[in-house]
């Protein structure tokens, strides 16, 4: 924000240092641990900046550093960092009209493995993706060898013909036990997407062909297909997809796109 209020959250840092111990107790430190108390000491330096000294706090945020084991240098994240628009600009600058207009939904793939290396390097920079309160419920699972693409592709229904020649079939979920109210009920179809989403562009931006499987299943192969592959019964299916390297030719659908004016509403 470009002035926060100075002070301001008082009683959700208060709510946050109570269930902050109550972590430490139970789970000892860990990344979370030290990922909040940084976020707290910033919030203690930017109220100190402007003139507002919470000595309660920072003596709650020293008894909690206390606890940190000798033997850890993990320094974390959280917290704040100054960015500039320079920086942004200078990283961002990509033609993005030309990238999104040369994925294709990918139905012929050529008979090369792809390296698991292109698959973390692509699931790591669909990490950025944002997610509710930064809650990250997406996971991807990976399947490889034949009998395992075969498998998970024998429960859906939109690859025939192709699903076959894929060297790598991924399943991205959103785990549901980041949810806990009602009306979070449908966070896991928007966080999943999202990531989905990024993981499509990521894997494009490698050079790899991606097709996007649905997950238009009932309850009863939905279970079956968790089943045969320990997904958790909490882990909502967004999706699977397909990847593989492309052909030096192939053929793709046309797909056009309605024009912004019948998508574009402005009030
Ligand atoms: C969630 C989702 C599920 C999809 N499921 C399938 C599928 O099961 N089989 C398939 O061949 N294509 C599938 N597609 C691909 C779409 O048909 C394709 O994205 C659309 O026709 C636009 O074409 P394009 O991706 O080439 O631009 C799916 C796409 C999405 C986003």
């Amino acid at each position: 924000m470009k002035e926060p209020r100075v002070g301001f959250g008082r009683e959700t840092i208060q709510r946050l240092l109570s269930n902050l111990s109550a972590y430490q107790q139970k789970y000892g430190f860990d990344e979370t641990v030290q990922i909040t108390l940084n976020a707290l000491l910033a919030y203690y330096s930017f109220n100190l900046e402007h003139g507002f000294k919470d000595e309660h706090l920072y003596e709650s945020i020293l008894k909690l550093k206390e606890a940190i084991p000798i033997y850890s240098n993990s320094t974390g994240e959280g917290g704040i960092f100054k960015v500039t628009k320079k920086s942004i600009l200078e990283d961002a600058h990509i033609d993005l009209r030309g990238f999104f207009q040369s994925r294709y939904s990918i139905r012929h793939f050529a008979p090369v493995e792809v390296n698991m290396c292109l698959i973390e390097q692509a699931v790591a920079m669909a990490q950025k993706t944002p997610s509710v309160c930064n809650r990250q419920s997406s996971k991807v699972y990976v399947f490889s060898s034949d009998e395992d693409k075969q498998k998970v592709l024998s429960y859906q229904s939109g690859n025939r013909g192709f699903g076959d020649q894929a060297s790598k079939v991924l399943i991205v979920v959103s785990d549901l036990e980041n949810f806990t109210l009602i009306g979070e009920r449908n966070q896991c179809w928007i966080d999943g997407g999202m990531y989905a989403m990024s993981l499509v562009y990521a894997l494009h931006s490698l050079g790899l062909g991606t097709c996007c499987l649905n997950w238009s299943v009932e309850r009863s192969v939905d279970k079956a297909l968790k089943k045969a592959t320990n997904i958790k019964d909490s882990e909502s299916i967004i999706m699977m997809i397909a990847v593989g390297h492309l052909p030096e030719e192939l053929r793709v659908t046309q797909s056009p796109r309605k024009p912004v004016q019948e998508v574009l509403v402005i009030k």
